[in-house]
């Protein structure tokens, strides 16, 4: 029986397609393995959102090189987003000629198909570089997150930030039917996952591109109206699209938190406008107070970028004024990258030291206002879905708060997937512990 290992890099919906890759694999009778050294196939689900990204598994396919000397019956698949930008995957075999398949993430249904076709060949490439169907859609999924399931709702980006590389390597949005996305969770309900987390890049434009009027207030509340004990998430959320019916909509369900990440980038009109995000911080701030209004509970929580092209310490400040207003209860902190073929990485850049000192000031200032946040927890009672064991600390389990807030427990891991009433004793950073209350 052959063995396979995957290696993931990137958003959530790149882990969720690892499940997709997983469940092609399974159905051919392999099975996982945690090591790459025990593996007969080693498979790099890649991403290429910032340089890092794409550094960090350049390095990881190159240390490959003797183990696959060693063992040259070893298979070396390489796909996902950096497979998708133009020319790359000539590139990547000829950087890194000992790789055996080059799969973009639109071509992923064709891995069976070039598995047993490499056995006859050399090197095989299979990206279709102009996505308009998803053939990942279909795939059987092995999934491997526990307590919650990922559901796409849809695929791709129509946006086209300055910045971002997404919408050339994604293609353009396109929804899954209203109906097919509540099958699929009902059923993942039945099967008794607790949590499910809708995905997209843009989750609020859900339907745009359906004609039966399908949006994605209209998914929450149908989701929400399916029986049993469960959590739905959903990210991304774009601030453009967010709109007031839903927040109405999550503010009086039962089952979607009140939890939303609504990434915002800059705090600068100006910045925002030259990134191509299409709102105001006004606007931004004005959905943000009526979230707030409607459920003062919420945890928000939101991607900023430093350094865009341009950025002046005015922008910055700016940037930082809008995080004490909004008062996150967690930030992903990005200094901005160039991304080859995107608007932005022909314009001006900012000075490497210029942009170290922003972001670790930015970084400050949230960790300040995550560890304010968290001490207000102190004393409360919380539902906490318990999703793992802490292997920080032995002996303790460790679950989310309805906003998205980590907690930390003494328990054993048959709470695994149990809502519990949890009380806040000890706050540190944005760790939170406690201890269950018996009913
Ligand atoms: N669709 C989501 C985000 C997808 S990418 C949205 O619109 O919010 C996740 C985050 O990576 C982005 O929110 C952005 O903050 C960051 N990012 C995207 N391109 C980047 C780049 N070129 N350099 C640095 N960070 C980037
Ligand atoms: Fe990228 Fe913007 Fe699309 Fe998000 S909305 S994936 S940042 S282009
Ligand atoms: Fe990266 Fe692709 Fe996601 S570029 S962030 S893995 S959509």
């Amino acid at each position: 029986m052959y063995k396979y290992h995957i290696v993931t890099y990137g958003c959530q919906m790149n882990v969720h397609e690892s499940e997709k890759i997983a469940g092609m694999l399974v159905e051919l009778g392999y099975h996982a393995v945690s090591s790459p050294e025990e593996a007969d196939l080693i498979v790099f689900n890649t991403c290429c959102i910032r340089d890092t990204a794409e550094k960090r598994a350049y390095g990881n396919i190159g240390a490959l090189k003797p183990l696959k000397k060693k063992n040259p019956d070893l298979m070396i698949a390489v796909v996902g987003c950096m497979t998708q930008q133009k020319n790359a995957s000539n590139a990547l075999l000829s950087k890194f000629p000992f790789v055996d398949i080059v799969l973009g993430t639109n071509s992923l249904d064709q891995l069976p198909i070039l598995l047993q076709e490499k056995r006859q060949k050399g090197s095989l490439i299979r990206v279709n570089e102009d996505p308009t169907v998803d053939p990942s859609l279909e795939l059987p999924i092995y999934r491997t997150s526990g307590t919650n399931a990922w559901v796409n709702i849809m695929y791709g980006c129509n946006n086209f930030c300055t910045y971002c590389i997404v919408p050339y390597v994604r293609g353009r949005e396109r929804s899954r039917s209203l109906e097919e996305v509540v099958a699929d969770v009902k059923q993942l309900i039945m099967e008794g996952y607790k949590e499910i987390t809708l995905l997209g890049q843009n989750v609020d434009s859900y339907g745009h591109d359906l004609s039966d009027g399908s949006d994605f207030a209209t998914l929450l509340q149908r989701i929400d109206a399916l029986p049993g004990k469960y959590r739905v998430r959903f990210m991304t959320s774009h601030p453009k699209d967010f709109d007031r019916r839903t927040v109405d909509v999550i503010a009086s369900s039962s089952h979607i938190c009140h939890n939303i990440h609504l990434p915002v980038q800059a705090g600068s009109n100006d910045v925002l406008k030259r990134m191509n995000r299409k709102y105001t911080v006004e606007q931004y701030l004005e959905i943000v107070d009526y979230i707030k209004s409607k459920m003062p509970d919420v945890g928000i929580t939101s991607d900023i970028m430093i350094g865009f092209p341009g950025e002046s310490e005015a922008d910055f400040e700016s940037t930082c004024d809008l995080v004490k207003k909004v008062r996150y209860s967690n930030a992903f902190t990005f200094v901005y990258s160039p991304r080859k073929g995107t608007p932005a990485a022909t314009m001006e850049q900012i000075s490497a030291a210029v942009k170290k000192s922003r972001i670790t000031r930015l970084v400050q200032l949230q960790n300040d206002i995550t560890k304010e946040l968290s001490e207000g927890y102190i004393g409360g009672t919380y539902e906490v879905l318990i999703e793992d064991v802490n292997p920080k600390y032995p002996g303790t389990v460790c679950g989310r708060t309805d906003s998205g807030r980590l907690v930390t427990l003494t328990g054993s891991p048959d709470l695994i997937g149990s809502f519990l009433m949890v009380k806040i004793t000890k706050a540190r950073s944005a760790a939170l512990f406690g201890e269950m209350i018996k009913e």
